[in-house]
């Protein structure tokens, strides 16, 4: 964990200073969009979606300059889905990253706009991203489009989970709206980072199922932590999924048996990179770090 401690921190420095330079500043008219912006990205987020770009890319051989902008654009998609995750037409929460949530500080209008506002941002920053080519920002572009915006992805997946509260869902449609809400976006973010080390098929292949385990396990973990976890340590309030009546992992099998199937998902993600040949500790501690954060 110290590793990985050390690895987020100089991760977060970096990215924050490239979200800063890619996002208007307080000064730019709306002064309250952009404020609101502001106000959410840099609440102090985990960055753990830019930490899985720059640890796949790393470990595959890119350079760290060139995955930054990256980084950061998925960091922007990322705040924007939670920005309307927290609306009162969805999740209707009050506290986010510590913090009063978006529309709650900016009004309503505001925040579905500072939303709009981020993702839009997140593809300009990739298609101008000089340090790359053409070909790669393109490809970047379209996986994470697709992983936004397609049947197979995120918003797909946010409208899965709305349409599952309050009733009795089998595991399978439990892992589906996982996969969408939360997985597709991470997997994103590592076959990112694998496109800009110009992976082999084999180590892209590898990376793939890597993150698609990473990305259950991180929604898995996050309905834990929702049940077992204070609102103070949470930053967000805690116990929100039961009263919803949230289609979550502890709600189908229990707190014990989610943890066990956690752990299991643990393993397999780290299996998946075995055959990398690299060295992969950054890429191992993520995966515990997922499991054991607190927040
Ligand atoms: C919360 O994501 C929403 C989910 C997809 C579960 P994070 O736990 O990564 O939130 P931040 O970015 O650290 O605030
Ligand atoms: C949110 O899942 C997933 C996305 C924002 C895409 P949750 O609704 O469980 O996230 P939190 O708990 O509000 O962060
Ligand atoms: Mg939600
Ligand atoms: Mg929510
Ligand atoms: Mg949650």
């Amino acid at each position: 964990m110290a590793l990985l401690a050390e690895y987020l921190d100089s991760v977060k420095t970096v990215v924050d200073a490239t979200l800063d330079s890619l996002i208007p500043t307080e000064a730019d008219e709306p002064r309250n969009l952009h404020s609101a912006i502001r106000w959410s990205v840099f609440a102090g987020g985990k960055r753990v979606r830019p930490a899985i770009v720059i640890g796949v890319g790393e470990v595959l051989g890119a350079a760290r300059a060139d995955l930054l902008a990256t980084s950061a654009a998925i960091e922007m998609v990322h705040t924007y889905s939670l920005i309307h995750d927290d609306l009162p037409s969805m999740d209707n929460d009050d506290l986010r990253r510590g913090k009063a949530t978006c529309h709650r500080q900016f009004g309503e209008a505001t925040a579905i706009l500072a939303g709009d506002v981020l993702q839009t941002l997140a593809f300009k920053a990739i298609a101008e991203d000089v340090r790359l080519t053409a070909e790669c920002r393109i490809w970047i572009i379209s996986q994470l489009a697709t992983a936004s915006g397609t049947p197979a992805g995120m918003a797909s997946g946010q409208q899965l989970d709305l349409n599952a509260e309050g009733k009795g869902t089998s595991i399978e449609e439990l892992e589906r709206i996982h996969r969408h809400k939360t997985g597709a976006l991470i997997s994103a973010a590592a076959s990112a980072g694998a496109a800009i080390a110009a992976a082999s098929g084999s180590d892209v292949e590898a990376v793939d199922r890597y993150a698609a385990k990473l990305g259950l396990l991180f929604q898995i973990t996050d309905d834990l932590l929702d049940i077992t976890q204070e609102t103070k340590e949470l930053g967000k309030t805690a116990g929100k999924d039961a009263n919803a009546l949230k289609a979550t992992y502890p709600a189908h099998f229990g707190v014990a048996k989610t943890r066990e199937l956690a752990a299991m998902i643990r393993d397999e993600a780290i299996a998946a990179i075995s055959p990398l040949g690299t060295n992969t500790d950054i890429l191992e501690a993520l995966a515990d770090f997922i499991v054991e954060r607190t927040n």
